[in-house]
């Protein structure tokens, strides 16, 4: 095996070691059941580190990560991670998370191709599409690109609620609340994006706040 990834198993031995260290019971405990209380859509991206950005330990936060933290109506990937997570572990906050500077909102913006996954980025394409009036406002390019990265995390937020999996739990009472986050991987810090839905008329409004904001509808 090569080198570095004899290290890999090293840094493993010793971060389990350190844990262990601090709590002998950790991984016994942890073996027969996970009761993680948020489920976490966010982007593959390497420097976007879900679990260790907001410090919580395993077992904490159940996870699904794809390019472009996209929630696609049809995706059975995301859908199982949703069902399984909302069913089952019973999370009581999803936390869709996407980031500036994303490599695939930039992609579909300035329409790169690099194969396969164009077709995946068509669904970002669909958000430019839908805001292009809005957008076009933006007199620098960096700004347009972290006003699409907010916008597809705030896409991807109706479609979690809009999907059957959250409108059924939420038609039978269960608590949950679905918020769009934002991270910076130039501070590392996470930003809200004060979008936390708990109802489908909470959804509906903020649909129409960001329709208005953006200039879809008039009034
Ligand atoms: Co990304």
């Amino acid at each position: 095996m090569s080198q570095k990834l004899e290290q890999l198993l090293a840094n493993n031995r010793a971060w389990a070691k350190q844990i262990k260290s601090q709590d002998p019971e950790f991984f016994t405990k942890l073996s027969t059941q996970q009761t993680p209380k948020y489920l976490w859509i966010g982007c593959s991206d390497s420097r976007v580190p879900c679990t260790q950005l907001v410090d919580l330990l395993p077992g904490d936060m159940f996870v699904h990560r794809n390019v472009a933290n996209l929630v696609i109506h049809t995706d059975f990937n995301c859908l199982s991670v949703m069902q399984y997570a909302i069913d089952v572990l019973k999370v009581e906050h999803i936390i869709v998370c996407g980031h500036y500077r994303c490599g695939g909102i930039q992609a579909a913006m300035q329409h790169q191709e690099f194969g396969l996954i164009d077709n995946w980025l068509r669904h970002v394409q669909d958000t430019l599409n839908k805001y292009q009036n809005y957008l076009a406002a933006f007199s620098d390019e960096q700004s347009r690109m972290d006003a699409v990265c907010e916008l597809n995390v705030m896409e991807q937020v109706f479609n979690v609620c809009e999907n059957t999996l959250v409108r059924n739990a939420w038609k039978r009472g269960q608590n949950i609340t679905v918020h769009g986050w934002i991270y910076s991987v130039e501070d590392g810090l996470l930003r809200d994006l004060n979008l936390s839905l708990a109802t489908i008329e909470e959804m509906k409004a903020a649909v129409k706040h960001l329709d208005l904001k953006t200039g879809l509808i008039v009034t």
